[in-house]
């Protein structure tokens, strides 16, 4: 098996998912720019390519099943494995209080940010399976630790977003579980508050920082930790 990490970003072609992407070929993997726009994944990898990185675009639509298969089938076929997966596509809808959300509203949020990482990850746990380690990075949010939705000043959660990244992070536990044994690891990320598309760049943080304790948790060692929740300083309470 060749040394060259294979890293699978969904999500890519904007955003903390560019970053991720660029720090991953920084870092001297081959990563594959998820994208669902074929358009928007072609333009982020020639972007990535250009600054002479080893990218290729993949469509990928995570909440449209036939997508999902042929990306996994196409990784199989150019690669035969996958050392990395970041599940980084992710949607904000639902602005409106709990009381006034419609069920629609919620089940848009976890279509993308709870099923579609169930569709990729089960998609691509064989490929997976054949890496010397791998790793699975969920991109979750302070907003989906329940702690601190829970404290008295914290504000009425977004309850679409915050509900479907709690429920993200209930499956990052789940897998963590269930590969311990295959030694592949799986950990949520909170990148932090994050000037992007998402929330109409109001974040303070770059993009880059926030992907930065994303790329940490895809490139953990032999010795890694699996089943966390961690932010840049350290570990985030469920
Ligand atoms: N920004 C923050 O402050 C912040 C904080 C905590 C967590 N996060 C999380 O970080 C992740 C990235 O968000 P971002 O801030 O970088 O947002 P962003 O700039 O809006 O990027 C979101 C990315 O997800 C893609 N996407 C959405 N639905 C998709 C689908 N069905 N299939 C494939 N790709 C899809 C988008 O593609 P298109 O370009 O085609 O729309 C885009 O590439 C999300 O999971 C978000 O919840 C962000």
């Amino acid at each position: 098996m060749d040394d060259t990490t294979i890293a699978l970003v969904t999500g890519a072609n904007k955003g903390i998912g560019l970053e991720v992407a660029r720090l991953l070929g920084r870092a001297g993997a081959t990563v594959l720019i998820g994208a669902r726009d074929p358009g928007r994944g072609a333009a982020a990898a020639g972007t990535l390519r250009d600054e002479g990185l080893t990218v290729h675009e993949l469509q990928l639509d995570v909440t449209d099943p036939a997508s999902v298969a042929a990306a996994a089938r196409r990784v199989e076929e150019d690669h035969g494995r996958l050392d990395v997966l970041v599940n980084n596509a992710g949607i904000l809808v639902g602005w409106a209080r709990p009381a006034d959300l419609s069920v629609d509203d919620v089940r848009l949020a976890f279509e993308t940010n709870v099923f579609g990482v169930v569709a990729v990850t089960n998609a691509m746990l064989p490929l997976l399976r054949r890496s010397r380690a791998g790793r699975i990075v969920n991109v979750s949010s302070s907003m989906g630790s329940l702690t601190r939705l829970a404290a008295p000043d914290s504000g009425i959660p977004m309850m679409a977003y915050s509900a479907s990244k709690a429920a993200l992070n209930g499956l990052t536990v789940a897998y963590a579980a269930d590969l311990r044994e295959a030694g592949i690891t799986v950990n949520s990320a909170d990148p932090g508050y994050c000037a992007t598309d998402l929330n109409g760049h109001t974040g303070p943080r770059t993009p880059a920082q926030g992907a930065t304790v994303v790329v940490r948790l895809a490139l953990l060692g032999d010795d890694a930790s699996s089943g966390g929740f961690h932010d840049d300083d350290g570990p985030v309470p469920w």
